[in-house]
């Protein structure tokens, strides 16, 4: 898709050229420098009843009076945030995209200072409009006529709204990425696939990229890694990739993400309702992906590491049986005694071999586990970090992007329910702050730097007649590694 802005004063919107000019409202009046053709619409739906300053009502109007464009869309935001009007822009292009609209002029009015991020987010919102999946459906609709948006501004705004263009479009470019890895199947998106996708993103980025396979992945010691994929005829990838936009001596930002391409649970074999949906267990691998690509395109001043680690979770003859125990690359032995927690596995050798790059942060990402969803369903990730102003950091991405998280606790008594009699920890404790008790096993092995983990099981998709991948947690991964450039 084509995005670009154009300077146009409140007071000459409606001699916008476009098939379908877009005009998001905030506030419940209007700034009296409006178009007057437009002001006059407006003020007439509302006599109508057919259009309220409320947020979420929209209103679309054929060959309106006086207006350039064919059609004019309205859309009320209520308030005058970045939230409110990305949530007014979606319902607007739910009516543009549904018609033969090539180019729509997008206008936000009574947005002071959003320009930046309301350029950003009016990409990823036009980008997610008109997503289709199709890799394996031929039948899948034809894809939406909308090909061009023009983001309409100030003069005095071009300079952030063409960086909030630039931001928006690499970062569009990466969910994108992140979520057609996550839908396509299992049997499509295995890890040697996952690998193929580095390489050829290190091919047109430039990266430095490096797949290791099982052979090499013994040589490293990862015990606890191989005892996952150990059950599965498909063949592990252990994926390595660097960004460098800075000096080597400067210390790299590294993201690790858990690639379970399938998870079947293993020997303590899940439920067989929405077990289809354990294909999206790779999502922290795919938004690590999709955040390389973005960042890899806009090119900041900073050293990035991609690391993933990517097999299946599968029951066989061969597979992993609970009461096992298994030594990790760290040394510490692992008594396992749910081989469905099998994330922290396979991520916590990932966070020894961190180690070798000293980084100056590392965060985790994962689909680690069924009690993230339960406490923050589908609207926040779950964030754990090692220190205050890190977690501060990711919160404050995570707002930037409106792809928020909230953080979780690691007080050192959540530790309790990993004991075991058998070997250094187990992998699992009891039911109860499951997601904690997870991410405190992870920190058992994250090394001396600092350390975050996103558990992003209840956001890296969504269930039911909208099934598919998010794409998250690419936006605020993408923010905090720009944040974290010097
Ligand atoms: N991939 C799952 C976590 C998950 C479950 C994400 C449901 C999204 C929806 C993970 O590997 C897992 O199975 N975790 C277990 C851990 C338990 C055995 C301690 C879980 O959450 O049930
Ligand atoms: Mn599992
Ligand atoms: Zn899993």
């Amino acid at each position: 898709m084509d995005f670009r802005t154009q300077s146009a004063s409140l007071q000459a919107l409606a001699a916008t050229s476009a098939d379908a000019l877009v005009v998001v409202l905030a506030g419940d009046s209007l700034p009296a420098d409006l178009d007057p053709a437009i002001a006059e619409l407006v003020k007439d739906s509302i006599k109508l009843g057919d259009f309220e300053f409320k947020a979420g009502k929209t209103l679309l109007l054929q060959r309106p009076n006086g207006v350039k464009a064919p059609r004019l869309v309205l859309a009320a935001a209520g308030k005058a945030t970045l939230k409110a009007a990305k949530t007014a822009l979606q319902a607007a292009l739910g009516l543009v995209k549904a018609r033969a609209a090539a180019h729509a002029a997008v206008a936000y009015v009574g947005f002071d200072g959003l320009d930046e991020s309301l350029a950003e987010q009016t990409v990823l919102a036009a980008s997610d409009a008109v997503y289709v999946y199709r890799h394996t459906k031929p039948s899948a609709p034809e894809a939406s006529a909308l090909s061009k948006v023009t983001v309409l501004a100030d003069k005095a705004q071009a300079k952030p709204v063409k960086r909030g263009l630039e931001r928006g479009q690499a970062i569009a470019a990466g969910v994108e990425l992140a979520r057609e890895c996550a839908n396509r199947p299992g049997n499509y998106a295995t890890p040697t696939y996952l690998g193929e996708q580095m390489h050829e993103l290190g091919r047109t980025h430039g990266l430095k990229v490096e797949v290791l396979d099982q052979k090499a992945v013994e040589k490293l010691g990862m015990g606890s890694f191989l005892s996952v994929a150990k059950g599965s005829d498909e063949p592990l990838r252990f994926i390595v990739a660097r960004y460098e936009g800075a000096a080597k001596s400067q210390a790299p930002v590294v993201l690790v993400g858990k690639g379970i391409t399938f998870d079947s649970g293993g020997i303590s074999l899940k439920p067989g309702a929405e077990m289809d949906e354990m294909k999206f267990d790779m999502g922290g691998a795919a938004s690590v992906l999709g955040t390389l690509r973005a960042v890899a395109e806009l090119k900041p001043k900073i050293n990035l590491v991609a690391i993933i680690a990517a097999c299946e979770n599968m029951p066989s003859g061969r597979a992993l049986k609970p009461g096992d125990v298994v030594t990790s690359m760290s040394g510490q032995t692992i008594e396992i005694l749910n081989t469905d927690a099998e994330g922290r596995l396979i991520l916590c050798d990932a966070l020894t071999y961190a180690e070798r790059f000293k980084p100056a942060v590392v965060v985790d990402v994962a689909t680690l586990t069924g009690a993230c969803v339960i406490a923050l369903g589908g609207i926040r990730s779950g964030m754990y970090a090692s220190d205050d102003e890190l977690a501060q950091s990711l919160l404050a991405a995570g707002d930037d992007a409106l792809d928020p998280c909230w953080r979780m606790p690691l007080d050192e008594e959540y530790e309790e329910g990993l004991k075991s009699n058998f070997a250094d920890v187990a992998n699992v404790g009891s039911r109860a702050g499951g997601s904690i008790t997870a991410a405190m096993f992870l920190k058992r092995f994250a090394g001396k730097y600092r350390w975050a983990h996103l558990d992003i099981a209840g956001t890296a998709w969504k269930g039911g007649a909208a099934k598919g991948g998010t794409g998250r947690p690419v936006g605020l991964l993408t923010h905090f590694v720009l944040s974290q450039a010097r």
